[in-house]
């Protein structure tokens, strides 16, 4: 074994044991509504000094009055939110598997513009969810059921934010994921613009951007890689990989770095742009870090999954991972995404978010 490897290992091992809570506490979670732990959200790195790759645990020193959730914001005003949502989740799930992907998904896509403040789900004609970038996310009317029956039973308290960051959460585990514990008050955002879903990445970007994005939410190179193993479920559109596989930058050829076997069931599998292919393709529908081993085998669907394992900044993790264990991946799956849910929410009562009564529009818009 080598010594960076050992290094990366020891690191990961740290990172994952002093955060995540993990899958066997949900139970007493949801009976409970939570305990009352105060949990900062994680304030986002301007990026001023270009250190792209700094490892390191969420900066509570950085905490203010004003930027704090609570496990326990709903135990009074909502006590069964959690189980709500829970149950919802799994029905939905029941019927359409598919759809835990998708929320994951949507999820990821909310955060990355405007911070997670349900931005992405307003629905009107220059809203984030009617851009380009958006025209493949689904899960909407999973959240707008789980709103309906909120508001019959808790009226105007609990936010589509905190709605889809629990969704997510409870989609992940039903999917054979993690568990983590989510802090609430996340207030719903009024401000959804479809340009700034130009910063949502779709497949092409370096390493480097990927870095850049992430840093400027608070989020870091580990967070980067752990939260690309989202991939190891669900699924793409052929349009998002045919550039790659028929005319990789403009070559007329396909990304060399591609396997020969992969790329000639790519080709075949994706004549037209509608056609969906799995993300992980080995074990398409396991939560599990076999994505990371695809990495090295080039069997990566995305150009951005592939770079990880090419870049020296993010293949020793790759690699610590396709070695690790299912509960490495796991437990830091559950630390990067609870920082994910963290990023940019609104929280105070000045800073322009509300409780949104319909995750389409923003109060008083009808
Ligand atoms: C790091 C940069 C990322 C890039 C470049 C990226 C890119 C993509 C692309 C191109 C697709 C296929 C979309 C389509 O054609 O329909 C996709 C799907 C997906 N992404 Fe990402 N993604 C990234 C990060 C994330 C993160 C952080 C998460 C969650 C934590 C995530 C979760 C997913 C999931 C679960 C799917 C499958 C969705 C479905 O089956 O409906 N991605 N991603």
């Amino acid at each position: 074994m080598s010594s960076s490897f050992t290094f990366f290992l020891l690191l990961l091992l740290l990172l994952a044991f002093s955060s995540a809570s993990s899958a066997d506490n949900y139970a007493h979670n949801i009976n409970n509504g939570g305990e009352d732990k105060k949990y900062s959200s994680s304030s986002p790195d301007e990026g001023g000094d270009g250190d792209v790759f700094r490892l390191e645990a969420p900066n509570l020193d950085e905490t203010t009055l004003d930027n704090l959730l609570s496990f326990g914001h709903y135990r009074k005003t909502c006590a069964q939110f959690e189980s709500i949502v829970h149950r919802k989740v799994n029905e939905w799930l029941n019927k359409d598997r598919t759809l835990g992907a998708s929320l994951m998904r949507l999820h990821f896509h909310d955060c990355v513009v405007r911070g997670c403040d349900a931005s992405i789900l307003l629905n009107h004609e220059t809203s984030e969810r009617r851009a380009n970038a958006s025209k493949t996310l689904r899960g909407f009317e999973v959240i707008d059921d789980i709103k309906t029956e909120l508001e019959k039973q808790c009226p105007t308290t609990v936010s589509c934010a905190d709605i889809l960051t629990t969704a997510t959460r409870d989609a992940t585990v039903a999917l054979g994921g993690p568990y983590w514990d989510v802090p609430y008050g996340r207030k719903d955002g009024r401000i959804s613009i479809a340009d700034e879903t130009e910063k949502v990445p779709v497949g092409y970007e370096d390493i480097t951007s990927l870095l850049e994005l992430f840093q400027s939410k608070g989020l870091n190179v580990l967070d980067l890689v752990i939260l690309s193993g989202a991939h190891t479920i669900g699924r793409a559109s052929c349009g998002s990989i045919q550039d790659r596989i028929f005319n990789y930058k403009g070559t007329g050829k396909p990304d060399p770095s591609i396997d020969p076997k992969y790329l000639d069931f790519l080709q075949r599998k994706c004549r037209w742009a509608s056609e969906y292919v799995h993300l992980d393709a080995t074990t398409p529908t396991k939560f599990d870090p076999i994505y990371y081993l695809n990495l090295h085998k080039n069997l990566a669907l995305l150009s951005t999954d592939q770079l990880l394992y090419s870049d020296s900044r993010t293949s020793p993790l790759v690699s610590a991972f396709f070695r690790s264990t299912s509960s490495l991946f796991n437990h830091q799956f559950a630390v990067s995404m609870a920082k994910l849910g963290n990023v940019g929410v609104l929280t105070g009562d000045h800073d322009e978010g509300e409780i949104r009564t319909n995750c389409n529009s923003v109060n008083g818009a009808y």
